[in-house]
């Protein structure tokens, strides 16, 4: 089995994270998603993967290389515009080859992995093992109806929902989807829909399953989600110091401390994470926070968030919550009169003030 991670795609929910990071790489407790998407794709047992790559693709090529890294052959199948998901399918004909696969979108975080249902999809002999999930607003996402435990329709975004189980970013198909992706027409927004694709195959007779996910999925794609998935992956990992805490320092709870980073006459109450080379000064950081590598936190308090690498907080005059703070950003108190809130801001930027 081969594996395609979707990672083109322009982010526009993510603005202005994503004027400058691939939605992919924003790390989420302090590893980019699409490690972890990489990571879940070879303990299933996968090491030969295709990603699709849009314009972002010379930053996630530096970041990813040849996966030698995870001991894992990587190849990059440029896609000229998101076409969507079904036209990334299309343009891996030559990748893919006649191989059944896996395709995980690249902004996907899943809860255990994938191992399970990739064993299910290889002894099922079914032509395609759709990843479902219930959910509480079936309205916003694509939904599948099943009948004798087999997909018979999909329908997206339905007003009047006919069921909660919902699509979630991991699909596996064998070779009979390039008969469908051939097929189809783009939709109404000028997308090929992977739907679409699911559909023309149930209509024609194949066989198209159900894989029910009991655990947590997150897409990534909105500040929001992006904040739920650094909660829920803190919230389970196994917690370990290899940084400098001084004595005037409590660690409460689940914190990690990475290597060269610095906590100093501060609190941490986990679930957290501090980055390499980060110091912590004087300062509170509260549970579901993920500050990245070589970052500054002074005289200042934060939870519920993320801090990407190189930014400075420094003597901050009320807590910092739910928010998603970019690279290289600095936010202190200005002594210069007069006295005035002073931005720097970039496009898409927002600010919520007291
Ligand atoms: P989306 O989140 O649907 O699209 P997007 O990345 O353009 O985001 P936004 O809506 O905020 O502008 O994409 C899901 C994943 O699939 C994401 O990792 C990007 C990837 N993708 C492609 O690689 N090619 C495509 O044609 C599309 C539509 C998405």
């Amino acid at each position: 089995m081969k594996g395609l991670i979707l990672s083109g795609g322009k982010g526009t929910r993510l603005y202005p994270l994503t004027y400058t990071c691939a939605k992919q790489l924003v790390p989420v407790a302090n590893k980019p998603v699409l490690y972890r998407v990489i990571e879940a794709i070879k303990e299933a047992g996968i090491s030969e993967i295709g990603i699709v790559v849009g314009d972002t693709a010379p930053e996630i090529r530096e970041a990813v290389g040849d996966g030698s890294r995870w001991d894992v052959g990587i190849s990059y199948i440029p896609q000229e515009a998101p076409l969507g998901l079904a036209h990334a399918v299309k343009i891996s004909r030559d990748f893919l080859g006649d191989d059944r696969f896996v395709m995980f979108l690249g902004d996907n975080v899943i809860q255990g992995g994938i191992s399970g249902l990739i064993r299910q999809f290889e002894s099922s002999g079914a032509n395609s093992q759709i990843v479902l999930t219930r959910v509480a607003n079936p309205q916003q996402y694509g939904v599948a109806v099943l009948k004798n435990d087999q997909i018979v329709r999909l329908v997206e975004k339905p007003r009047d929902p006919p069921s909660d189980l919902a699509l979630v970013g991991i699909y596996m198909f064998d070779h009979n989807v390039f008969e469908a992706v051939n097929a189809i027409r783009p939709s109404w927004r000028g997308e090929l829909e992977i739907t679409d694709a699911i559909q023309y195959l149930v209509d024609h007779s194949y066989r198209v399953n159900p894989y029910v996910h009991t655990g947590w999925w997150i897409d990534t794609g909105a500040p929001g989600d992006m904040l739920d998935a650094n909660r829920l992956v803190l919230d389970e990992m196994e917690p370990k110091v290899e940084g400098y805490v001084d004595r005037g320092s409590k660690l409460i709870g689940k914190v990690t401390v990475q290597k060269g980073a610095e906590i100093i006459d501060s609190v941490i109450r986990g679930p957290v994470i501090i980055g390499e080379e980060t110091r912590i000064v004087n300062s509170f950081v509260g549970p579901f926070t993920s500050i990245y590598h070589h970052v500054l936190v002074e005289k200042s308090e934060i939870e519920h968030s993320m801090v990407l690498e190189h930014s400075r907080l420094i003597d901050v005059p009320q807590r910092i919550e739910n928010s998603l703070i970019g690279r290289n950003v600095e936010i202190n108190r200005s002594p210069l009169l007069p006295k005035a809130y002073k931005m720097v801001l970039g496009d898409n930027s927002r600010v919520g003030l007291l």
